[in-house]
C-alpha cells in the first residue's frame, strides 16, 4: 500500500510510505526555503515527480475546522499532478496521536507507552454546563500503542485558556487546566529573550550558563506551571507573557539573569517531566517508553531522563518536531488498513529527495572562480585539522533538525576558538554550543554514555569525560557536555572514513558537526543551496565524497 501524508502547520512536511516503509520524507522548508514553512504544496509538487501512484492520502492537522478546506485544496492540487488518482484519504488524524505513531512505529517496540509533549497540539472543544462551546489545546498526551494500530489515550493534559470555573465537560482521562505547557513556557521565555517563538533550543543552550538564583520566581507551583509568572492574556493561548509587573527582576536584558531563569526553567522542567514519566510507567505497568513531540528535542532533558530512569527501555524519536507527524500519519494509515504486524525499527533518517547529480552537472553549476579537484578523505581531514571549515554534501538529506553527515558543516573540535569562529560564520548567538560526531567504537572513551552503546541521531547531551574536556574545547559546552552523534561505517561510510582519517592525524576520533545553513535559514537541500552558502561566506571548501572531489574558491 502506498500512502502519501501531509502535515500542515509550522514545520509542514510530507512523507511517502510504500508497504510500511518510508521511502521519502521531507520538510517543506528545505524546498521552498521559508523557515518553518506552513505551506506544503512545494514539497507536494516536488514529491509527485518521484512517486507515480498513491493509494491513500493522509492529512495530519491541528484543527477540525481547517481540515475540510485543506482536503479540497489538496485534492485539487493532486489531481493536477501527472500520476494516477488516489483511492481514498484519511482525515482527522490528530496532532499528538500522529506524533505518537511516528515514535511507536520507529521504536522497534511491540507495545509501548508513548509520551507526547509539545507547545500545543490539536484543538479540543468543550461544552460547558451552560452549553457554551470553548476550546483548549492538548499539550501532553500519554498513549499505549500496539500492533497493528491499536492506540489508547490514557492521559491527556489540555491547556484551557479560560478560568477553571467554566467547568467544561470531558472524559475522565483528560486533565484540563488554565496552565500552559512546559514547551510553551520555553517558547514564551524565548520570545522574552528576543528570540523566535520556535527557538526553545536556544533557551536550553543558554541554561548551561545559569546558576541557582533566589530572585527567580518559582517555575512550578503545586506541580503546574506558575500561571502568575506565565500569564495568559485575553483568554488566548497566543498571547502569553512573562509577568514583569509582578516580577520586575525579569524585566531585563542582563545575560546572567536571563541565563539564571533559563537554568531554573530547564532544571525544574526536566525534573517535572521525568517524574511524570515515572508515574505513568508505574501506573500503566509498561516499561517500554517512547518520547516524542517538540519538547523532546531537548537533549539535556533526554539525558537527564535516561540517567534517572535507568530501568525503562527508552526510545526518543529523532523526528520529534511537527515535521515528523507526516511519517506517523503514513505509517498509521498503512497499519490500520493492512493490519500489518511487521515491526520496522528506524535505522536511518536519510529520507530526503533523490537527485542523482552527475559530476558533469555539478561542474556546470560552478562559477568562474570556483574549481573542482580530485581529493581523498585523508586530504580533507588534513584541511580540517588545519582549522578550515569544510562543507560536506552527499546522498539524501537528513529528516529532522539535526545534521548527520549528509548535509553538514564540519570543523576542527580541537581549536579553542572554534565555537566563536563558527558561530560568527553562521551568524549565530555567541553562547550557542556545537555538536560532535564520534566513531561509535570510540564514544565510550570520550563521553559518559550512560547505558547507551550508540547515539546515532544526536538526541542526548552527554558529559565529556574529565580527561578529554581540554582536548575538544570547540564542542565542549560550558557545563562540560556535548550533544553527540555516534557513527558506524554501515550508517554513513564516507563520514566514518573522514573521521577515521582525522583521528589518524590528530588522535581525536571526533569532528565538530553542525547543520549546513546560516542562522535563520532552512538546512541546505540541493547542491545549489550549498553552493550558495559557499559563495555567501568565507568558507572555502565543499567536499563531495561520492565523487572524491573538493570544490574550492
Ligand atoms: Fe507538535
Amino acid at each position: 500500500m502506498k500512502v502519501l501524508s501531509v502535515n500542515s502547520g509550522h514545520n509542514s512536511s510530507i512523507a511517502y510510505c510504500d508497504n510500511g516503509e518510508i521511502k521519502i520524507a521531507i520538510e517543506t522548508e528545505r524546498l521552498n526555503k521559508i523557515k518553518y514553512s506552513e505551506e506544503p504544496f512545494e514539497a507536494l509538487r516536488t514529491m509527485l515527480n518521484q512517486t507515480n501512484h498513491i493509494d491513500c492520502l493522509g492529512l495530519a492537522g491541528m484543527s477540525k475546522n481547517q481540515l475540510p478546506h485543506l482536503h479540497e485544496t489538496y485534492i485539487r492540487s493532486l489531481r493536477k499532478g501527472a500520476f494516477e488518482s488516489f483511492l481514498t484519504y484519511d482525515s482527522g488524524l490528530m496532532h499528538h496521536k500522529m506524533h505518537a505513531s511516528t515514535a511507536f512505529y520507529n521504536s522497534g517496540f511491540d507495545k509501548a507507552l508513548i509520551i507526547v509533549s509539545d507547545g500545543m497540539g490539536s484543538e479540543f472543544y468543550f461544552n460547558t454546563k451552560e452549553d457554551v462551546v470553548y476550546y483548549g489545546r492538548e499539550h501532553t498526551s500519554t498513549y499505549i500503542m500496539s500492533y497493528p494500530a491499536n492506540i489508547k489515550c490514557v492521559n491527556k493534559k489540555v491547556s484551557f485558556p479560560y478560568k477553571n470555573n467554566f467547568n467544561p465537560l470531558c472524559d475522565n482521562h483528560i486533565n484540563i487546566s488554565n496552565h500552559i505547557s512546559e514547551g510553551e513556557a520555553f517558547s514564551v521565555f524565548s520570545v522574552h529573550c528576543g528570540f523566535g517563538v520556535l527557538d526553545a533550543g536556544k533557551i536550553m543552550g543558554l541554561s548551561s550558563y545559569g546558576k541557582p538564583d533566589d530572585n527567580i520566581p518559582p517555575i512550578y507551583v503545586d506541580g503546574k506551571i506558575n500561571n502568575e509568572l506565565f500569564v495568559i492574556k485575553n483568554n488566548s493561548l497566543h498571547t502569553i507573557e512573562i509577568n514583569v509587573n509582578k516580577y520586575p527582576y525579569l524585566k531585563t536584558t542582563d545575560f546572567q539573569i536571563l541565563a539564571n531563569f533559563a537554568y531554573a526553567l530547564q532544571t525544574k522542567t526536566q525534573e517535572h517531566i521525568c517524574n511524570y514519566i515515572a508515574s505513568m510507567v508505574s501506573k500503566q505497568g509498561i516499561s517500554k517508553v517512547c518520547l516524542t513531540g517538540g519538547y523532546f528535542l531537548n537533549c539535556v532533558t533526554n539525558a537527564y531522563i535516561r540517567k534517572n530512569l535507568p530501568d525503562i527501555e527508552l526510545y526518543v524519536e529523532p523526528i520529534s518536531s511537527d515535521s515528523g507527524t507526516s511519517i506517523g500519519t503514513s505509517k498509521f494509515i498503512h497499519h490500520t488498513k493492512t493490519k500489518d504486524m511487521t515491526i520496522r525499527p528506524q535505522t536511518s533518517i536519510y529520507y530526503g529527495l533523490i537527485y542523482d547529480y552527475t559530476l558533469e552537472q555539478i561542474k556546470s553549476k560552478l562559477d568562474i572562480q570556483e574549481k573542482i579537484i580530485k581529493t581523498t578523505a585523508k586530504e580533507v581531514a588534513n584541511i580540517i585539522s588545519n582549522n578550515n571549515i569544510v562543507l560536506l554534501y552527499q546522498g539524501r538529506s537528513e529528516n529532522g533538525p539535526r545534521a548527520l553527515g549528509n548535509r553538514s558543516l564540519l570543523y576542527n573540535p580541537i581549536d579553542p576558538n572554534g565555537k566563536d569562529k563558527v558561530n560568527m560564520i553562521k551568524q549565530r548567538e555567541k553562547f550557542r554550543p556545537f555538536a560532535g560526531t564520534v566513531l561509535q567504537e570510540k564514544a565510550k572513551d570520550w563521553f559518559e554514555m550512560l547505558d547507551m552503546k550508540e547515539s546515532p541521531f544526536m538526541m542526548y547531551a552527554l558529559n565529556v569525560k574529565k580527561d578529554k574536556i581540554k582536548l575538544i574545547p570547540a564542542i565542549t559546552h560550558v557545563d562540560n557536555t556535548c550533544r553527540i552523534q555516534t557513527v558506524t561505517s554501515e550508517q554513513n561510510k564516507h563520514f566514518y572514513n573522514l573521521i577515521s582519517e582525522f583521528k589518524k592525524i590528530t588522535g581525536v576520533p571526533i569532528l565538530f558537526n553542525t547543520s549546513l545553513n546560516l542562522a535563520g535559514d532552512p538546512m541546505a537541500e540541493t547542491i545549489d543551496d550549498v553552493l550558495k552558502i559557499l559563495r555567501n561566506t568565507k568558507i572555502e571548501y565543499l567536499y563531495l565524497p561520492e565523487f572524491n572531489s573538493l570544490i574550492t574558491k
